[in-house]
């Protein structure tokens, strides 16, 4: 037997930043080009979001001597985060092959949905092309726009399962400007805030006991606080994604705390039920598990969670969707190995990964909550 031993002495990425102040829009033009110098911006985004931000960010790049971004509109919805759009946004890039000079630029201006399929367009073509995640959303802020998980769902014969296909490509920068909030939806709002709750639970007691004193301040969008819950999950997730960029290691693992139930029932509800709603609900389940099998007892604290998702507003009971179907889709997941693993609190602070064989306490878990 001959072999040869491919050996890696590049560090692939020498990191990134990730930028937090109000009002960063109007300025990102004069930033972009300091670091991305003879780069040619393209823009994706939603309808809803260019609507809103575009002008502002056209604007600034001008200002700044870049030429008009083109750009790729993604219509909103979970349910547009497929190889469809992937293929169409693409091929709008498509622009910046046969013979142009310019370097693409790829600026991801909006949500989760934006963000995960244009990443991975950006991700794809040439191989790589330098990506700018500019969230929107609260909910791309404090999780989706750091970490460089990237992807879209595909529509399989047994249903719709989320991001089945995908990378790992890290963005080059990250800005988030908080003033873009303004307008987002009292329910993104709370979705984003729920993802925010996973984040304090895994990692951080004194962020859930802010949390907990200031729920009013949040949902009411008062900058203090909201800033301060932005910042600490932004860096939670980057130090874990520092020491496993590629899911290997178990720690990013941890991420996923309420994502076993929650991508459950954000399928078999087809999608009516958002991602950040999906979470609370998830988190809500993984405590009743954890207490179920004995993982964590009455002195664990974990009652605070579900009294802090309704403060927030966000439901862990809901109607109109049936258990059965729920564990179906569990199974489908992506992650779905013949057995389910799930991310348990022990106590607030402390999570542990475990591989749940019988199903029954599941089932009983499911059952209670989706009464
Ligand atoms: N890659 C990751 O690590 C990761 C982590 C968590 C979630 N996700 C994914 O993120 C997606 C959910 O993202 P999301 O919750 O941001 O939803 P989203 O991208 O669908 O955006 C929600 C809605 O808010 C609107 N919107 C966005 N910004 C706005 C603003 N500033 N003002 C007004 N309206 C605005 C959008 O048009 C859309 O209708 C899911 O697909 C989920 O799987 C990915
Ligand atoms: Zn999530």
């Amino acid at each position: 037997l001959q072999s040869i031993r491919v050996k890696f002495t590049e560090v692939r990425n020498p990191g990134y930043d990730i930028l937090l102040e109000p009002g960063f829009l109007v300025k990102s033009g004069g930033i972009l080009q300091k670091r991305f110098p003879g780069h040619t911006p393209f823009i994706i985004s939603s309808p809803a979001v260019y609507g809103l931000y575009g002008k502002t960010l056209q604007k600034s790049l001008k200002k700044a001597g870049f030429p008009e971004a083109k750009r790729y509109l993604l219509p909103d919805g979970e349910e547009n985060k497929n190889l469809g759009h992937f293929c169409m946004a693409t091929a709008g890039l498509s622009w910046f092959s046969g013979g142009q000079p310019a370097k693409p630029l790829v600026l991801l201006l909006g949500g989760g949905v934006v963000g995960d399929l244009g990443g991975f367009v950006a991700a794809c073509f040439r191989r790589g092309a330098a990506m700018v995640q500019i969230p929107t959303t609260l909910l791309a802020m404090v999780d989706s726009s750091v970490g460089g998980k990237l992807g879209v769902d595909l529509h399989t014969q047994r249903g719709t399962v989320k991001n089945l296909v995908g990378a790992f490509y890290q963005p080059s920068l990250v800005l988030v400007d908080l003033s873009c909030l303004r307008s987002l939806p009292a329910r993104e709002v709370r979705c984003g805030l729920a993802e925010a709750v996973k984040m304090a639970v895994l990692f951080d007691p004194g962020l859930f006991r802010r949390m907990e004193q200031g729920a009013r301040d949040l949902l009411a969008l008062k900058p203090a606080l909201l800033s301060d819950v932005i910042r600490l999950c932004a860096a939670h997730k980057a130090r874990l994604v520092q020491r496993d960029e590629f899911d290997r290691k178990g720690e990013r693992a941890l991420l996923n705390l309420g994502h076993t139930f929650g991508h459950g029932v954000e399928s078999a509800s087809r999608f009516r039920v958002r991602h950040g709603e999906a979470v609370a609900f998830g988190l809500a389940c993984a405590c009743d598990l954890s207490r179920l099998l004995g993982l964590s007892g009455p002195k664990a604290g974990l009652e605070r969670v579900e009294a802090l998702l309704g403060r927030l507003g966000l439901a862990t009971r809901l109607s109109r969707i049936s258990p059965v179907r729920v564990l179906d889709a569990m199974r489908q997941d992506k992650k779905f190995e013949g057995e389910l693993k799930f991310v348990l609190p022990v106590t607030l602070g402390r999570s542990r990964l475990v591989t749940v064989r019988s199903l029954s306490k599941v089932q009983e878990v499911l059952a209670s909550r989706l009464a």
